[in-house]
């Protein structure tokens, strides 16, 4: 067959609300134009992220009734750790209840002032607990990744010879090497085994410890099976497995493969390392074996991540993924290729070539799309990455992006449709659309809460210098 089917079919709905374009205008502005700022309510598709959204399966909902909640030494735990253990192979397992969570703990023991954290590239919240210790988190994307256009396997992987570069020049003053898989930052893009491999060659070569950001390893493991020859015929086990042992330890937001609404944890082969997190984890986030979570959290990520490694699972996400982002190409909107598989990227500096970076595009973007039809979207470019300089202008991040995250199980094809047809609504009005500028904002992370104000059509680049007629 060359239909691919959900592998699931629904036994509870959640209703959607409907609103119209003048109600949506009316939300829009009294959040300052920042749709984290809107309630769930007032959106239609949420594709704002795939963290923590994503649909439980009825196994996940019986093992939540099986969730001890006793504060020390609960069996859920027990339960969880075998899990974590038996997928990553590491043997020490630190539940917290989320992913920054555990950057929080683990960086807390290792970054110092003027330290510097090389990785394939930063998520936004691993660069935040990096920067707020004083320590500097520098990106090693791949050449690859550098062209959105282009198509290439791995496009997740590290550029290593940066890496060796970087650790020539400056050993002293690194304390550890990070890889994210998949890519998040640069388009949700796989890292290969044979890129974990050569960064881990490196990593024992000046003696540091290499940590992997596992957000989202069996997406990334499917990734390697359909793309790396020597992994074919491997199973999604054994490629984790595989990739995961060339690691000292691991952090993962289990809101992600984690098929979680909440929770993570650290992995770690170092008993010193760990003991020494623990000792913050109960400063902080609670007992060793609960880390912040319920019992019953810790019992539906012990099925999840075992759920989310399933073949006809993985098979279906990708297809999902693929299915809106030919969608969107064919309506000519400019995607990164080749799509991920948690989620879609428009490139908005393309889609909107009128308005300059530093007039941010993609929020425009996403504003224009939840008008259009309600879709919450999240701009990953110059509202989330850049900065605003002591003249007041925007500093404009590397990339300008839409992202469209795909919850896990939880939207069907007519939804990709509806969405496709209303960023093809948008695209054919785009050059009318003008810039926005930021109002306020705080010190760190400053997209979350930022207000913004759309420009004045006058302030935008003259339509006839970018060779624009006006229609
Ligand atoms: N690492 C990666 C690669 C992530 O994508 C995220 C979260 C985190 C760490 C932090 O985990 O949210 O559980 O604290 N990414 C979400 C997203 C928020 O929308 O991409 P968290």
């Amino acid at each position: 067959m060359k239909t691919i089917i959900e592998p699931f079919r629904t036994k509870v709905v959640e209703a959607i609300k409907f609103t119209t374009r003048s109600e949506r205008e009316e939300i829009l502005k009294k959040a300052g134009y920042n749709l984290f700022q809107i309630r769930a309510e007032d959106v239609m598709v949420d594709f704002l992220t795939d963290s923590g959204t994503s649909a439980m399966s009825s196994e996940q909902w019986a093992a939540l009734m099986r969730g001890d909640e006793s504060y020390a030494g609960c069996s859920s735990y027990f339960r969880f750790e075998e899990a974590v253990q038996q997928i990553f192979g590491f043997p020490i397992v630190i539940p917290v209840h989320q992913g920054r969570a555990a950057e929080r703990l683990l960086f807390g023991e290792l970054v110092k002032a003027n330290h510097i954290v090389p990785s394939n590239t930063h998520f936004d919240t691993t660069r935040a607990n990096i920067e707020f210790l004083g320590g500097e988190a520098i990106d090693l994307p791949c050449q690859e990744a550098k062209d959105f256009s282009s198509i290439s396997p791995f496009k997740g992987n590290m550029d290593i010879e940066a890496l060796r570069a970087l650790l020539k020049a400056k050993a002293e003053s690194i304390p550890f090497i990070m890889v994210t898989v998949t890519n998040n930052a640069v388009g949700g893009q796989p890292v290969s085994v044979e890129n974990v491999r050569e960064i881990s060659q490196l990593a024992r070569q000046f003696g540091k410890p290499l940590f992997i950001d596992a957000a989202r390893f069996s997406e990334n493991a499917y990734l390697v099976k359909l793309r790396e020859p020597a992994y074919a015929d491997k199973s999604i086990g054994y490629i984790a497995r595989e990739m995961f042992g060339l690691a000292d330890g691991c952090m993962m937001s289990a809101k992600k493969d984690g098929l979680a609404n909440m929770g993570g944890f650290i992995a770690l082969k170092d008993k010193a390392l760990a003991n020494s997190v623990r000792n913050r984890l109960i400063i902080t986030e609670g007992f060793s074996t609960y880390g912040g979570l319920n019992g019953r959290d810790l019992e539906t990520i012990a099925v999840g991540l075992r759920e989310a490694m399933d073949e006809d699972y993985l098979c279906y996400r990708l297809a999902a993924a693929k299915y809106l982002a030919s969608g969107l190409s064919a309506a000519g909107i400019p995607v990164v290729e080749p799509s991920g598989m948690h989620a879609v990227y428009i490139d908005a500096k393309k889609m909107l070539p009128l308005i300059e970076p530093r007039y941010l595009p993609g929020q425009r973007l996403v504003c224009e799309l939840y008008l259009e039809c309600g879709l919450r979207s999240c701009e990953i470019g110059t509202a989330m990455f850049g900065h605003t300089k002591a003249d007041g202008s925007q500093e404009p991040a590397r990339q300008e992006l839409v992202r469209l995250a795909l919850p896990r199980r939880v939207y069907g094809q007519s939804h990709y449709d509806y969405v496709i047809e209303a960023c093809q609504l948008v695209q054919e009005r785009s050059q009318s659309l003008v810039g926005m500028t930021i109002v306020s904002e705080p010190p760190l992370l400053r997209h979350f809460t930022a207000r913004f104000s759309p420009l004045q059509p006058a302030k935008c680049k003259p339509l006839a210098a970018v060779g624009v007629t006006q229609k």
